[in-house]
């Protein structure tokens, strides 16, 4: 195996991508019961370098990277060369002339990341990348969706919420459609990204026979109870420059997952969340606590995801996992 780039969900192959499921099964019993030290990494080194706030994305990368035995290295916007005016490509070359063996990059914008690619020979690792892509948390949620039984062509996903901000909608929406999954994009139209029916993979992939199908709603309570998943999404206010939201009640009474819309999820349903949530807002502590919530078991799988993600890019399987595809 030898050193691989995950920039975008377009990058993994369907080989890949159940090669990339099974490892990740392979490191969940570890996990789950409290973590391991293993030396699939060892002698190598990975750089976290994190421009933008995550706590569950840098986390779990830096505790996987841990368990495996590389030397993992937090680097972040302030305190940098960047801060210096230092560009990411001469990050890269920096990076590169270092001899690293991986670096798992999020950057506020979507174009870091192809750049970086050009001029860092090892592994890349995209923990997100502005509002383009985030193609880690959507193995994740395919790890999720698999362990439910729900990865499967013909299942129906709802994603509710802040659209236009999400890079989690742009890959899992990619990757359930090149599955022939269905996804329904539940948003009023201040939250839906311009021009989204281009986001749908028919738009860039060779060969779209089975591919599902994007649709657009505005109405949650006549899509929930159609679906076998429902991913809800936060506000990103962070990034919102004014117009696009105007009070989180009213948001909450239109499309959060709250009491009465409970019931209208079937039973095999299950609730997903990337987080950080705000309780309240998009989900009610009782959708939190429902037995259908798989939210805080993303975090924990997250681990095991991300420990298959960093083998895979540094090219080094672990000894006793056998390869299938
Ligand atoms: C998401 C992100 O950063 O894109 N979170 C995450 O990675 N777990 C979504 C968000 O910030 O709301």
């Amino acid at each position: 195996m030898s050193y691989r780039h995950l920039v975008s969900i377009r990058d993994l192959s369907e080989p890949d991508l159940h090669q990339l499921l099974d490892l990740s099964e392979w490191f969940m019993p570890q996990v789950e019961a409290g973590g391991f030290k293993m030396d699939t990494l060892r002698g190598t080194s990975c750089i976290l370098l994190f421009y933008e706030a995550s706590t569950r994305t840098r986390a779990s990368f830096e505790v996987a990277g841990k368990m495996l035995g590389s030397d993992t290295i937090n680097v972040g916007s302030k305190g940098s060369s960047t801060e210096k005016g230092e560009t990411v490509k001469d990050t890269a070359l920096t990076l590169n002339a270092m001899d690293h063996n991986c670096v798992v990059m999020r950057h506020e914008t979507a174009d870091a990341i192809n750049i970086f690619a050009q001029y860092f020979e090892r592994g890349l690792v995209n923990a997100g990348s502005g509002l383009g892509q985030h193609p880690t948390q959507a193995l994740l949620d395919a790890l999720t969706l698999r362990r439910a039984g729900l990865l499967e062509k013909g299942r129906r996903v709802a994603i509710v919420g802040d659209l236009r901000h999400s890079r989690v909608m742009r890959s899992n929406l990619q990757l359930w459609a090149s599955l022939g999954m269905d996804t329904v994009l539940v948003a009023p139209p201040q939250l839906m990204p311009d021009g989204w029916e281009g986001l749908h993979p028919e738009h860039w992939a060779d060969d779209t026979t089975g591919y599902g199908s994007v649709t657009w709603d505005t109405d949650i309570d006549r899509v929930l109870p159609d679906v076998d998943a429902v991913m809800m999404l936060r506000m990103q206010r962070e990034r919102m420059d004014g117009g696009y939201l105007t009070n989180s009640d009213e948001y909450s009474k239109l499309y959060g997952l709250f009491g009465h819309r409970m019931k209208k999820l079937p039973p095999h349903a299950i609730i997903m969340h990337p987080g950080p949530v705000n309780r309240g807002v998009e989900i009610s502590e009782e959708a939190f606590l429902d037995p259908r919530c798989r939210i805080t078991e993303q975090v924990t799988w997250g681990v095991a995801s991300r420990c298959a993600l960093l083998c895979w890019s540094c090219g080094r399987l672990p000894v006793g996992f056998a390869v299938t595809a």
